[in-house]
């Protein structure tokens, strides 16, 4: 596999030990990619990987500066970038959800016509609440974004759910599921054809662990 020519935009936070692992499993990786600096950059085992946000990954696929990346489908439904997304690596698994105090359920099931709704995905919020038909002003937030409702600024939130301890120790419930999300391989529409020898190797490895 001839890996100099390919980069991998690789996320940081929650997806990247899962992601190491998967490319270890699948035989693409050998070992561990280390990260214990602040560089951004990383050459290893042939690849040449970028550490950035997990939001950001679409854009430097997209844009053809990394061949392939992993981003969830909560970052793919919000940025609709144009990608291919071959393979579903299964990894990440959480649900994006419409969340919110327990006595906040009542006006949510009693056809509201608007609604104030906190987030991080100002997209996929307007497009849920579009096709119900009910108006909403999105407060859009890059974190914690379950203080929110605690502290009167939104009516709800809509965010990811993995677990459900942030929502529990917080007081919040899960009022309706909008749908589940998991991280998927994502390649630049160029690459795939300019490297598609490679790339179809690296598809393929991980397909054969993720089927
Ligand atoms: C995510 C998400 C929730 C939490 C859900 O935030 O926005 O807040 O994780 O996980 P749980 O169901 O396992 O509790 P993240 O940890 O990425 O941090 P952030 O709020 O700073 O974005």
């Amino acid at each position: 596999m001839d890996k100099k020519n390919i980069t991998v935009a690789l996320p940081k936070g929650r997806l990247f030990e899962q992601t190491i692992h998967i490319f270890g499993k699948a035989g693409i990786l050998g070992g561990e990619v280390k990260t214990d600096s602040r560089k951004l950059v990383i050459e290893a085992e042939g690849f040449n990987f970028l550490l950035v946000r997990a939001k950001d990954v679409p854009t430097y696929v997209e844009y053809g500066v990394a061949d392939i990346g992993v981003a969830g489908d909560d970052v793919l439904l919000e940025s609709k970038p144009d990608v291919y997304k071959p393979v579903d690596l299964g990894i990440g698994a959480c649900t994006i959800m419409v969340a919110g105090l327990p006595e906040s359920k009542e006006k949510y099931f009693s056809n509201p016509t608007s609604l104030k709704v906190a987030t991080k995905y100002p997209n996929i919020t307007k497009d849920f609440f579009s096709t119900k038909g009910i108006k909403v002003q999105i407060f859009e937030l890059y974190g914690s974004v379950e203080l929110a409702p605690l502290v009167g600024l939104s009516d709800f939130i809509v965010d990811i759910v993995e677990t459900g301890r942030t929502l529990r120790e917080n007081g919040l419930v899960v009022i309706e599921e909008i749908q589940p999300s998991s991280a998927k391989l994502i390649v630049n529409r160029a690459s795939y054809k300019t490297k598609n020898k490679t790339v179809m190797d690296i598809i393929d490895k991980l397909e054969k662990i993720c089927m």
